[in-house]
């Protein structure tokens, strides 16, 4: 028996690997996080299998769903959304597991970033830009930010952010990111990428209260929490270097230019 973590990617039921959709089909149990777990998903439970949204369950009522599980020698789909290495509480679980000696596994999953990025069209490293993401978020009532951790320790340094849990925070996140990127810098809101109502507000710093002013689809107050505040220069950037990789001219492994190659091909 095994808990098989497994992250549910974004939102778009076909954007979960082969091998999470496959543990699904054959765990006889499957435990989902209902509020952003698309339902579509659990259509490739096996017929019959006991079906739970944890999104009402303490940890302590979760654990039991497991350790029951467990001592039937059932396999649990256990789905979270995203990917599972962040925000996904998986640590206190596989903590737990650990206690009880319940075998588990992890299966990643399609991360809200990158398809907020996908939407974008952008990459979010560029040469000569940025070279460097920061995945991060502001202080929640269930989470508090450790204190070396300030958006604008983050921001000096002129990464790319990806500011997630925070939609709520918009206009003071602005104002603290302005005196670091300036007014000018893009900025992309994107509301629950790769859901059918996906909704996008691209802008800079310095215009996005406006725009967001006029926008209908984005409800910022109300409802959807669930968007993702992507900063910084490489956002719709047209001005990079050409990564030096693909350079005609450049000398590498799989690509040997030049009569004195550093990596000759029959090496
Ligand atoms: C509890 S965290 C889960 C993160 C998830 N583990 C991941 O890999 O992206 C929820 C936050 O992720 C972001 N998020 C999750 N799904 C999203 C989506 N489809 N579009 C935009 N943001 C999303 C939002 O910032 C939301 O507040």
């Amino acid at each position: 028996m095994t808990v098989h973590f497994i992250g549910a990617g974004p939102g778009a039921a076909d954007l979960i690997t082969i091998r999470g959709r496959d543990l699904i089909a054959a765990s006889p149990v499957c435990l989902y996080a209902g509020s952003l777990v698309p339902a579509a998903l659990l259509s490739h439970c096996s017929a019959g299998a006991r079906i739970v949204n944890t999104a009402r369950l303490s940890l302590d009522e979760i654990i039991a769903e497991l350790a029951t599980a467990h001592a039937a020698g059932q396999d649990v789909a256990r789905l979270h959304s995203g990917d599972l290495s962040v925000w996904s509480a998986m640590g206190e679980q596989l903590r737990r597991l650990r206690a009880l000696q319940i075998p588990y596994d992890i299966t990643p999953g399609v991360p809200s970033f990158a398809a907020a990025a996908a939407v974008l069209g952008a990459e979010l490293t560029l040469p000569g830009i940025a070279q460097s993401v920061v995945l991060t978020r502001v202080s929640g009532r269930a989470t508090a930010m450790p204190e070396s951790e300030k958006l604008a320790a983050f921001a000096a340094t002129g990464a790319t952010l990806a500011i997630h849990l925070s939609i709520h925070m918009l206009d003071k996140l602005v104002d603290k990111l302005i005196p670091h990127y300036g007014a000018d810098c893009p900025v992309a809101v994107v509301w629950r990428a790769s859901w059918p109502d996906q909704s996008i507000v691209s802008a800079t710093l310095g215009t996005l209260a406006a725009s967001l002013g006029t926008d209908t689809e984005a409800d910022v107050d109300g409802g959807s929490r669930t968007g993702l505040i992507l900063v910084g220069w490489t956002i719709g950037a047209q001005q990079f270097d050409e990564s030096r990789l693909y350079a005609g001219d450049y000398d590498r492994r799989f690509r040997p230019v030049g009569t004195a190659p550093r990596f000759p091909e029959d090496a």
